[in-house]
């Protein structure tokens, strides 16, 4: 017979396109070391940023099934693409049998109870700034604030392919930065969760001229205070961890080892090879 596993005990399920959902993770796991993580980046379907909202959806209802098979006590969609336009179909999809956490609302709920917040720059990819959602997100929190969004496509695929601290990545950052769209912002928010990897070159590029901010540990400690919420923290050991690609890329082997110091074996599924999926 199948051993009990307790309600806290079991893991947490975490989601991205690639390698910047990693960014959260690892947050996750240096603040709540006792939590077992279960990860899946979509690298087959790498960038989601470009793709349709109808992809987006279906891809991560079929990632959710798969982590539900783990036994999720949450699932945290670390990505803004997806929480953008598929937050809602992936929380009615999984319903009752895990707690659906999104990047986007921890972040705006921050940033708009910082004082002194007025004009917002958002940055991500295509998806994200189509859908706006930072910016109605904002306007229901904040009356004062003023948001101007600039959809920065190459940034995601550039960090994925290990392009960044380089000659490369300063060119193409400094010019998406000085775009006369984010020009006179006093906030940065970093709408990408792959961008905390780049942060040290946009703080060299606005030299402390603008607040910063990214997804990684704000989403922490609001899936911490969740999971305290209902009584979901693990009072035991973190088990194995678990990583999952659905292609395999060398960048994803080497940026997992980056977060979590080469104690990580990465695990190729092919979702989509094993099911039927028309989209
Ligand atoms: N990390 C993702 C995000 O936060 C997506 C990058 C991509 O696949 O385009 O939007």
């Amino acid at each position: 017979m199948a051993r009990k596993v307790s309600p806290s005990a079991r893991p947490l399920g975490i989601f991205d396109s690639g390698i910047g959902g990693l960014t959260v993770a690892s947050a996750i796991h240096e603040l709540m070391p006792d939590e077992t993580l279960v990860y899946f980046g979509d690298t087959a379907h790498l960038p989601y940023g470009d793709k349709s909202p109808e992809a987006i959806r279906k891809w991560s209802q079929a990632i959710s099934d798969f982590l539900l098979t783990f036994n999720c006590k949450a699932i945290i969609i670390a990505c803004n693409s997806i929480s953008s336009v598929a937050f809602d179909v992936v929380k009615k999809h999984v319903g009752n049998k895990a707690i659906v956490i999104n990047v986007i609302d921890p972040v705006v709920d921050y940033v708009c109870a910082q004082s002194g917040t007025k004009h917002i720059g958002i940055i991500g990819t295509k998806a994200t700034v189509k859908s706006d959602v930072y910016a109605l997100k904002i306007k229901q929190k904040s009356k004062k604030a003023s948001v101007s969004s600039l959809a920065t496509p190459l940034l995601a695929p550039m960090i994925e392919e290990g392009f960044f601290n380089n000659k490369i990545s300063k060119t193409i950052i400094n010019d998406y930065l000085s775009r006369p769209k984010i020009k006179n912002i006093d906030s940065l928010i970093l709408g990408c969760t792959h961008y905390p990897l780049i942060r040290p070159e946009i703080e060299q590029y606005y030299k402390g001229r603008v607040n910063i901010f990214d997804s990684a540990r704000i989403v922490a400690h609001h899936v911490q205070w969740v999971l305290d919420e209902h009584q979901l923290l693990n009072t035991g050991k973190a088990g194995k961890h678990r990583f999952f690609i659905s292609d395999y890329t060398q960048s994803f082997e080497q940026s997992t080892k980056i977060f979590f110091k080469g104690k990580i074996k990465l695990e190729q599924k092919n979702l989509w090879k094993e099911r039927e999926f028309k989209v």
